[in-house]
This record gives C-alpha cells, structure tokens and sequence, in this order.
C-alpha cells in the first residue's frame, strides 16, 4: 500500500529539471517533492552511457533511501533515454516518469511539416530517440541538432556562451518561419533549454512554437499516482506533520542551484549538499 504522504523525487544532471519541477508544482500543488541537481556530475549529454546509468541508479537509491519517495520523476531527457528501462526493471514496484523530446505533438501541429529537435547528443543517439523518429516516420521532416556545451553553459548561468551558441545552432538548423519548407516549430528536447527561451527566440523569431516536456510530464505523473491511489489527501496527515513541501540538494554547487531557483522559480528556498557516490 502506498503511503501517499511520502514525497516525490525529481532529478536531473542540474538545474535543467527545475522546468519539470515548475510544471509539477503547478499540476500537484498539495504534494511534495525532493529535487537533486546532479550538477556535480553533469552534464549528461556528452558522456557515455554508462555514466549516465550509473549517475541514475545512484540517485534513484538516495531518494528511496534518504527520502522515501513515492514516485520518481527523471526530469532529463538524456537520463530516460539511456536508463529508464532499466531503472524500471531495478524497482518494479516504483511508479517512474520519464521526459523525452515533443517529437509527437510538434509532429501534430506543425503545417509545414518540417520541425527543429534541439537535444544533446546523448539523446539523439540513443535507441529510445531512434525508435521515436522511427514510429514519425512519414509524418514530418525532423531537423536534428546536437547542442553541445548549451546545458553546460546554462548551468553555469555563462550568458555570453548561451547567446554564441544559441546563434550558432539555430543558425545550423536553417531556416524557420511559416513558409513551405521551413521549420514552424522547435522541440526543446533538453530540460535546460527552456531557460535560454529568451536568447533562442531572437533568432528564431515570434512565431515559432517552442515545445518541451515539463508540462506533458506533470500530466502524466498526475495520472499515474491517481490510478494508484498515490496522490496525496489530507487523512495521510493523521501519520504526523509533514517535513516541508520542497526540499532540494544538489551535487555540485548550493548557490547556483539557489541563484536559478530565485531566477527561474520565483524561490527563495535553503539547498542542502548532498554527496551521492
Ligand atoms: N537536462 C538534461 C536533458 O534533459 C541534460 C543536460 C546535460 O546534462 O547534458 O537532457
């Protein structure tokens, strides 16, 4: 029986998940979630996968362990890509969600057909992506663009790199507008990018719909704990008080995890350090 007072966890290699943690928030308001920045690990997107599956087993294990969590949620795209089948295969009995890149609703709205997927690289070479373009096939054009160092950048908050390789990459793509044979839409395919939404839309311009996970993803970890009965309701509180309704830790650096909670959430939280081997 799942005890619905527990929180739910949430990671990412950094302060990327904070755009799922955001949507989260909104969709779950009465629940509470644990988040971990693995920002002393990152990024993901540009080392190998055992690295990766590595970094998420740990984590899973730390928020089952230290926080007993009631559901997880892998808010990176290049984490679900290299390990969440396994990581479901480890605990059968944990309701996880996983993040991939809006190939599937861009592919519905589009009207030109032809559609940007900024992603890391980890993401575009996996097997999970390679299976996603493949049930789209026929359906649209996708335009495929590694972005090294962008999350990298984001991370530590490096705005005149965010705003060289924003340039740099959408400039690669081609070219976007609402005419036949441009890209309409662009799928931020990496939990970071919706913070450099800014730098990106100037150089894309106003019309280009940008598409990320976060919100689908809230939904969809919604859905999962109601058919489960795992969704919080006040008798739980009979068990005692509740520890607060947010707690984060991170890898890596407390003050840029706070300094983009401020920025980005509107939250003034304490960050603990966590190690996590
Ligand atoms: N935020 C992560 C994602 O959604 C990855 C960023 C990184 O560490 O490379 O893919």
């Amino acid at each position: 029986m799942i005890d619905t007072s527990c929180p739910i966890g949430v990671f990412d290699s950094g302060v990327g998940g904070l755009s799922v943690l955001r949507a989260l928030r909104a969709e779950l308001p009465q629940e509470q979630f644990v988040y971990v920045a693995d920002s002393g690990h990152a990024p993901y997107g540009e080392r190998n996968d055992e690295h990766v599956i590595a970094r998420t087993h740990a984590i899973a294990l730390h928020l089952l362990e230290r926080h007993r969590i009631k559901a997880l949620v892998v808010a990176c795209n290049t984490a679900t890509a290299a390990a969440i089948r396994l990581l479901r295969d480890t605990h059968p009995g944990l309701p996880i969600i996983g993040i991939e890149p809006a190939l599937k609703p861009a592919a519905q709205t589009s009207k030109t057909g032809v559609i940007g997927v900024m992603a890391t690289r980890g993401t575009l070479n996996s097997e999970k992506f390679r299976a996603l373009l493949q049930s789209l096939h026929g359906k649209a054009t996708f335009v495929l663009q590694p972005c090294d160092g962008l999350a990298n950048a984001i991370e530590c908050d490096d705005a005149i790199k965010i705003e060289a390789l924003c340039a740099y990459y959408t400039g690669a793509m081609g070219q976007f507008g609402l005419n036949s044979g441009q890209m309409d839409t662009l799928v931020l395919g990496c939990t970071h990018y919706p913070f450099a939404t800014p730098q990106l839309r100037a150089h894309v311009g106003p019309d280009i719909p940008f598409l990320e996970g976060g919100v689908p993803v809230a939904r969809q970890t919604r859905r999962l704990l109601a058919e489960i009965h795992g969704l919080f309701t006040e008798p739980a509180l009979a068990h005692g008080p509740r520890d607060p309704m947010l707690m984060l830790c991170t890898t890596g650096d407390p003050g840029a995890l706070r300094m983009a909670l401020e920025r980005w959430l509107d939250l003034r939280v304490e960050v603990s350090q966590v190690a996590i081997p």
